[in-house]
């Protein structure tokens, strides 16, 4: 058990199916091979990613090894669902033997329903932008949690919404890579509206016990000249977007969506009871300057102001910025607050350790005001990181992608004493 944050606690790590398991087709495969053949970018493919589907087993061992009581995984819904209505039952019973020997394991389990990836078929009938979408959703998660509920009571409906918005509609880095930012408004409702479905399916399934949010991704974000009246008001309006847009639509039931010149919508959604806890994944600080002379008329950058350094995705080390959204989490939500993803690329393994111990120490801090009820690793192995693919290494344990061996890092052993017990990071 962590010390210092109550028994409840849940100290874990995390992960996403496509970027483990390997053997999946969906959208990001296909992304992949377009961007490829394209030769927009030298994209690896995902393909066998860490092979977990198949060593899966031996991986929980490994979970069990670093002490932790909780994991955070996601199911793939291209694999559940591989055509409208057609359910693979096999795929179903192998994550249902996966919730079930976490139990046995004593691992509390958190499942993700949709981690970026969409099955290819979504784009054909009922993309994320027409309503149809919330439909579709709700029937793949509502058979996932119905197969799942014995075992698992933590849900996320979504990671990362306004990441999967920006890349795939508003920039298109990312699938299905539109450029439109009207659309990427009716994509953010549809989420949401399809989250308050999840909502009554988790109460439905798992009772009063069920607990569900979405797991958001929050950086601190700074005007890039602390001089200019244009850095500042432009940095003011990205937090609010990045940010707060989404945590006020679940405090306050209205999503007020704003894009400069662009877009401007309110909508009252019914969302304010909607969630049981507050998910963030927090990684960095990005600076922000105004730039009339740019497409998007502004530019963003990582820079090693706080002198903390840099991680191997060349994001600033900054865990300060971990509490100013805590703090400002906890003063418009009421809820519990979980870390659902904190991490570093650290190929070396020699900055994490410290990078843990410091992002730790903010939560130990701030736990005597906000209620803080968990913090998950990313990663628990190294992994397909999307646009990046295999280069950077987030895992505790390292991946030789030739052979699929795992092999713990340094870090690894830091954190299993922090999870048995056995050192305490003090504030
Ligand atoms: C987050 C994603 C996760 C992983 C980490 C590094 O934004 O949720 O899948 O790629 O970044």
């Amino acid at each position: 058990m962590l010390k210092g944050f109550g028994k409840d606690f849940l100290f874990g790590v995390a992960t996403s199916a496509y970027q483990i398991e390997g053997g999946n087709h969906n959208d990001w495969t296909e992304w992949e091979s377009k961007a490829q053949t394209k030769k927009r970018g030298k994209l690896t493919r995902c393909e066998k990613a860490t092979d977990h589907w198949t060593r899966h087993k031996e991986d929980f061992l490994l979970l069990k090894d670093l002490g932790v009581n909780a994991y955070r995984f996601s199911t793939e819904w291209s694999r559940i669902e591989p055509r409208p209505d057609q359910w693979n039952e096999d795929a179903l019973q192998t994550y249902l033997e996966m919730a079930k020997l976490l139990n046995d394991l004593r691992i509390e389990p958190i499942v993700t329903l949709h981690h970026f990836t969409n099955p290819l078929w979504l784009y054909q009938n009922s993309p994320w932008e027409i309503q149809k979408s919330i439909e579709r959703f709700t029937k793949y998660a509502d058979k996932v949690i119905s197969v799942l509920s014995p075992y698992v009571r933590y849900w996320i409906s979504f990671n990362e919404p306004i990441v999967f918005l920006l890349g795939g509609y508003v920039d298109g880095s990312m699938p299905p890579g539109k450029k439109d930012v009207k659309l990427s408004f009716e994509v953010l409702k549809n989420m949401l509206l399809a989250h308050q479905e999840v909502f009554h399916i988790v109460r439905h399934h798992c009772g009063a016990k069920g607990q569900l949010s979405v797991a958001h991704n929050m950086m601190d974000i700074r005007p890039a000249s602390t001089l200019s009246p244009f850095d500042h008001w432009l940095a003011a309006y990205v937090d609010q977007f990045y940010n707060w847009m989404l945590v006020d639509a679940f405090a306050t039931g209205e999503l007020d969506f704003r894009i400069p010149t662009a877009v401007k919508k309110k909508v009252r959604l019914n969302l304010s009871d909607a969630i049981t806890f507050w998910g963030v994944n927090y990684y960095s600080r990005l600076f922000m300057r105004f730039a009339p002379f740019k497409p998007l008329r502004f530019t963003f950058h990582y820079r090693n102001a706080s002198k903390n350094g840099l991680t191997d995705m060349g994001w600033e080390i900054y865990p300060e910025g971990l509490e100013h959204i805590l703090k400002k989490i906890h003063s418009k939500l009421n809820l519990p607050v979980i870390v659902t993803e904190n991490g570093i690329a650290d190929q070396e393994d020699n900055r994490r350790l410290k990078f843990i111990a410091d992002h730790l120490k903010v939560l130990r801090s701030c736990s005597s005001t906000v209620p803080i009820k968990g913090y998950f690793y990313w990663s628990f192995l190294d992994n397909f990181e999307w646009l990046h693919g295999f280069g950077p290494r987030f895992g505790l344990y390292r991946v030789d992608y030739r052979t699929y061996e795992r092999t713990k890092r340094g870090s690894a052993d830091f954190f299993r004493c922090l999870a048995k017990g056995e050192i305490e990071i003090c504030s």
